[in-house]
């Protein structure tokens, strides 16, 4: 028992003091709770400054990863996309790219983001789907991104679809959402529900409510089908249209939230089945042939041992993967976590709570907290002047970073060279050895040839003039039968027998020249190799007392970790000093319109003035320019000149009309004789 002291009202069920069949909540809460929901869901709502964030790091992120990883695509999938986001929810990418493994992929993501500054990289790849988990350095919105983890982006359109059917479902996905991660029971990777799992468990209790409030969107009848790694997926959903379906339940998201606890807590699902989005039911387990592996829960919270928790403890199946059980990723805690949750929220219903206590943060440390929108929240307050001796600090330990990279490349640049330069040393004293070593045995071949071809050539006489007398006596020979002359049978026989002689001394001769043309081959070989010997040893440079090349590689590799962590620094300097630019920029621009503005209103009132003036002069008959004419011509011409006497007249009669309304005047009867 003690071991449960963590779940209190886990607890309270095995001693027999929960109450599971306490009152329903009466109809005055569940409006209260109707519109504390529904200002949750409003506050909830993705604004467009938050939508434009969020476009700008997907953005960003596509620019660094498609520059890295050629013919690779980055899609957004997730909440962002299915419009079941919270309002901190976060931002998950799939990378499609073919070259290399997952992993190895992420692993160079990982480094790429913390050199990008990004915080909180951590790679997760223990998980069914490895992913980099990380926040956006400005804005903290956090982002997930795994690598050809396709089924998501289908999975999510699912979500979208079964969003689409009836208006209660976003808002009540959201507070199942909000509410587990409120309370902790909503982070894979410390041993509880996905997001997604509990989004799936909603979806789920909506298609089993006894009126329903959705039908089942999966068709099964692989009009879509799609290959992954081999594996080919149903992904066929039906549309609005094809489900033509209206629901009967009229309840409220407040009524629908409450019965949802209540059925969850009273009938434990898991105990006999799996919950199946893709049947829109609840399987029974023994079907699906997911029976709960050990080590239980109750095991392992007992024993407090680090064994992982045994598979199917609270089977959730992937809509289109049917292998995939989302509960893979709970430990036991996680499990009992969960259990404590759903009684403690379902107790709270039914004792009327207020929305924000039922979901008051049970770990505020580690809550995530709101995206920062506002780049220059903490500038505004600043005076300029205080932002400009900022940005000057900045410069200036830009500049000193800059230095310290400059001199540490430029160092690791000649280790480089150095080790190059060994390398190369190395190399050639090894091709000088594999020479030398055959230029003996190489030596005693030539000797050889060239004592077998000295020894033919003192017996036999050249090749090629046996050549021409056989030739000559095969002439002699066959001359008889071209042209009837005969030969004397001596002349014959002493011709036979010269022509048989010269056919040895042919095969002998021919031996001779072999032994001579490898005797000439060796020798061209020797001197090759000599010439080969004399280039090395001219390129060979002496660095040898200088150390070894591993010494030099290794002081490259010093160098770069050193650089690292000094590249990394002036990014976030630039960034902030380019952050501190465009705040200086953007108050500037603001006067300067401002002062354009004012400019212009000024500018265009004198000038109105000046036209004013012209018109004036040349309706007095005064003299003008040829400047003057053309500001007229271009202000209404001369008959602007009429139309102004006539509007000065009219505004002079005004004038001396309102003139005599605002003068004091004397009346008829003060009219002296005198003035007659
Ligand atoms: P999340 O669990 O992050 O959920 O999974 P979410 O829908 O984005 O919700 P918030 O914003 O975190 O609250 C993101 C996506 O990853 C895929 C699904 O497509 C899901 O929408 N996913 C997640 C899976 O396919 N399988 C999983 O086991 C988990």
């Amino acid at each position: 028992m003690a071991k449960l002291a963590n779940f209190p009202y886990v607890l309270k069920a095995v001693n027999g003091n929960y109450d599971f069949s306490s009152q329903s909540p009466d109809k005055e809460y569940l409006a209260e709770l109707e519109a504390q929901l529904s200002s949750f869901v409003e506050q909830q709502k993705i604004t467009n400054p938050l939508i434009q964030r969020r476009n700008g790091i997907i953005k960003h992120l596509r620019k660094i990863l498609t520059n890295k990883f050629s013919n690779a695509k980055l899609t957004s999938f997730g909440s962002f996309e299915s419009g079941l986001s919270l309002s901190n929810g976060d931002i998950d990418l799939c990378l499609e790219f073919d070259g290399e493994p997952p992993k190895k992929v992420l692993k160079k993501i990982a480094r790429m983001l913390n050199e990008d500054g990004m915080k909180n990289v951590k790679l997760i790849t223990n998980s069914k789907v490895p992913i980099v988990k990380f926040l956006d350095a400005q804005s903290l919105i956090p982002v997930d991104i795994s690598v050809n983890n396709n089924l998501s982006v289908y999975n999510t359109e699912l979500l979208r679809c079964y969003c689409e059917i009836d208006a209660r479902v976003k808002p009540f996905i959201l507070a199942v959402k909000y509410w587990a991660r409120s309370r902790g029971i909503c982070d894979p990777t410390s041993g509880s529900f996905s997001s997604y799992a509990w989004t799936l468990v909603a979806i789920n209790a909506l298609q089993n409510f006894d009126s329903p409030v959705l039908p089942n969107l999966s068709k099964h009848d692989k009009s879509r089908l799609i290959q992954i790694n081999g594996i080919s997926y149903d992904v066929s959903i039906k549309t609005k249209d094809e489900a033509n379906f209206v629901s009967e339940n009229k309840s409220s998201v407040a009524e629908l939230i409450t019965e949802f606890f209540s059925n969850i807590v009273e009938n434990w699902p898991w105990n006999k089945s799996v919950i199946s989005v893709r049947e829109g039911a609840l399987i029974p387990r023994k079907t699906k042939g997911w029976l709960p592996k050990k080590p239980y829960a109750s095991e392992l919270i007992q024993n407090k041992q680090m064994a992982r928790l045994g598979k199917h403890s609270l089977p959730v199946e992937d809509p289109f993967d049917k292998l995939h059980d989302l509960s893979i990723v709970l430990d036991a805690d996680g499990v009992f976590e969960t259990r404590d949750e759903l009684l403690r929220i379902n107790f709270l219903l039914r004792e009327s709570m207020d929305w924000s206590a039922i979901c008051e943060p049970k770990y505020p440390d580690t809550a995530i907290g709101e995206p920062q929108l506002d780049l220059f929240e903490d500038l505004r307050s600043k005076p300029e002047s205080e932002v400009r001796q900022n940005l000057q600090e900045l410069y200036d330990k830009l500049a000193e970073i800059d230095r310290k990279v400059t001199i540490r490349e430029s160092e690791r640049n000649d280790a480089i060279r150095m080790s190059k330069a060994l390398r190369r040393n190395a190399e050639l004293a090894r091709e000088q050895s594999a020479l030398a070593t055959e230029l003996r045995p190489r030596r005693s071949k030539i000797n050889e040839a060239q004592s077998k071809r000295d020894l033919s050539n003192n017996n036999y006489i050249p090749v090629h003039f046996i050549e021409d007398e056989l030739s000559k006596v095969y002439h002699n020979l066959t001359q008889q039968s071209q042209t009837g002359f005969e030969l004397s049978f001596d002349k014959e026989k002493s011709l036979f027998s010269w022509f048989f002689e010269l056919q040895s001394m042919h095969e002998h001769a021919k031996r001779t020249r072999q032994y001579h043309r490898e005797f000439l081959r060796l020798v061209n070989q020797q001197e090759k190799s000599v010439e080969q010997i004399k280039d090395i040893r001219q390129e060979t440079i002496d660095v040898n007392s200088l150390g070894k090349f591993t010494d030099f590689d290794e002081l490259a590799k010093r160098l770069l970790i050193e650089l690292n962590p000094l590249k990394k620094e002036r990014r976030m300097l630039r960034r902030e000093i380019g952050r501190l630019e465009a705040w200086l920029r953007k108050n500037n621009n603001s006067n300067s319109r401002n002062k354009k503005y004012r400019k212009t209103r000024s500018s265009a009132k004198k000038s109105h003035r000046n036209v004013e003036q012209l018109r004036g002069k040349v309706a007095s008959g005064d003299s003008f320019s040829l400047q003057d004419l053309d500001v007229l011509l271009k202000n209404g011409g001369i008959n602007s000149v009429n139309q102004s006497e006539s509007l000065q007249k009219q505004s002079t009669r005004r004038t001396k009309k309102n003139k005599t309304s605002l003068q004091p005047r004397r009346g008829e009867r003060g009219k002296s004789s005198k003035n007659n």
